[in-house]
């Protein structure tokens, strides 16, 4: 069975994001399978993926924040980097053959990690892209910010 099911709750709209989590959640369930049916070898390749992908899913989502001038880039990034350093160190303790280092409650963590971000962090991100293209539709006169997103809403 799945650990983690994709659903119409975790869609951005935008659409390179939605498809790098869609692929994340993928590699979360490849980790689960291999690591219920004890498959040692299986779980080391797709952890690693699972890391690479994350981190290059991170860099992406970071740049694309950077270029669009989102006020909380800085603090969303503290979030990716937590995960990240925590993931890196299970995925080196694996490799290093501490196999016990990767439990079920590991992966729980991981799961609930992504979906509290796609929903809570992510999705602020997704609003704040919102309201700068409302705001674009608007126009600047009409929209009363300069046509940019309302402070609030990010
Ligand atoms: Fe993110
Ligand atoms: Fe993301």
């Amino acid at each position: 069975m799945a650990l983690i099911q994709w659903d119409e709750i975790f869609t951005t709209g935008i659409a390179q994001v939605d498809a790098d989590h869609r692929h994340l959640f993928d590699l979360i369930n490849q980790v689960h399978e291999a690591f219920a049916t004890q498959d040692l070898m299986q779980v080391g390749a797709v952890l690693d993926q699972l890391v690479d992908y994350s981190c290059y899913h991170f860099t992406t989502e970071e740049a694309w924040m950077w270029s669009v001038g989102y006020p909380k880039v800085t603090e969303h990034m503290r979030q990716h980097d937590g995960f990240a350093r925590r993931v890196t160190e299970m995925q080196r303790n694996y490799a290093a053959g501490k196999t016990a280092a990767l439990t079920s409650e590991v992966l729980t963590f991981v799961r609930n990690w992504w979906v509290t971000h796609i929903l809570e962090s992510d999705g602020k991100f997704r609003r704040f892209v919102d309201a700068a293209n409302e705001g674009l539709a608007a126009g600047p006169l009409s929209s009363g910010n300069g046509g940019g997103p309302h402070p609030d809403v990010a």
